[in-house]
């Protein structure tokens, strides 16, 4: 089993043996300095920066108020490392397992991006919770917020999604029988769940029609609307402003 001191040392390992990192570190500042001054004595980038960021912090604002932010950093952690994961991916019955399988073992790094990917997900579920109860302790989610409430739960909705389409991408027994369950959940809604199955399965039983749709689901169409949802919430509490002390 990997502890955490162990992967941090091997990364640590991986890197230093391929790359001078001071060297390396030193040149980068050294170009982005370069392309960052070019551009901001034609654009004036410092100047728009500073107005963006100058809104000053109420005081009542404490560490509970992290909670989003964090939340946002591990979405971002999320596209970052499933991007990176969709390079070795393959959607089909045939190539799924054994694509995750090639990524966990033979990839370079790639334990460590699955590994993130993995984690990450179960800690954004966790500080989005935190965050929901940190904004129902405030009474933030009263006038004038009911609709970021909204726009949250909304959020929270999606990624549920994120993780239920997600189980099944690695198409092992647990995921195939786990989409079977969830989807036969969809079944028990009156009216609307035999045709919500349908489309979710891609037919009535789970084939790689439904790993198809559901990788769909995870990688274009569930951030398409995260994305959308995300701007709506920011836009708001660029707004309104964050909520008053209790
Ligand atoms: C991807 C998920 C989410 C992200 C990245 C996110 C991010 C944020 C951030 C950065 C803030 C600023 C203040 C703070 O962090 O406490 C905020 C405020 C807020 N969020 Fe979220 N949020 C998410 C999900 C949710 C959920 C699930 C709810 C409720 C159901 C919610 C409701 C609100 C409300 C009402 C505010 C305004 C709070 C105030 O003014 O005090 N958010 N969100």
């Amino acid at each position: 089993m990997r502890d955490d001191r162990d992967s941090g040392s091997r990364l640590y390992r991986w890197l230093s043996e391929r790359i001078d990192l001071t060297a390396t570190l030193g040149w980068l500042a050294s170009v982005t300095g370069a392309i960052y001054g070019g551009l901001d004595s034609r654009l004036e980038l410092r100047a728009a920066l500073r107005k963006a960021l100058a809104k000053p912090v109420p005081r009542h604002i404490n560490w509970l108020f992290c909670f989003g932010g964090i939340t946002f950093l591990l979405f971002l952690i999320q596209v970052v490392t499933g991007i990176l994961l969709t390079l070795y991916y393959r959607p089909t019955p045939e190539g799924a397992y054994e694509s995750v399988r090639h990524i966990s073992n033979e990839v370079s790094l790639g334990w460590l991006i699955r590994g993130l990917h993995h984690w990450a997900a179960n800690a954004l579920i966790l500080m989005m919770l935190l965050h929901m109860f940190r904004v129902f302790y405030c009474g933030a989610y009263k006038h004038p917020r009911e609709l970021n409430w909204m726009v949250g739960v909304c959020l929270l909705m999606v990624a549920m999604a994120f993780g239920f389409t997600g189980y099944l991408l690695p198409w092992t027994q647990l995921s195939y029988w786990a989409s079977n369950v969830g989807t036969e959940l969809a079944n028990a809604v009156p009216v609307v769940g035999g045709p919500a199955l349908v489309v979710m399965r891609g037919g009535p039983v789970i084939t790689g029609e439904t790993l198809t749709r559901f990788y769909s689901a995870h990688v274009i169409i569930l951030p398409v609307i995260t994305v959308l949802l995300l701007a709506a919430h920011f836009g708001m509490i660029r707004r309104q402003g964050i909520s008053g002390p209790l």
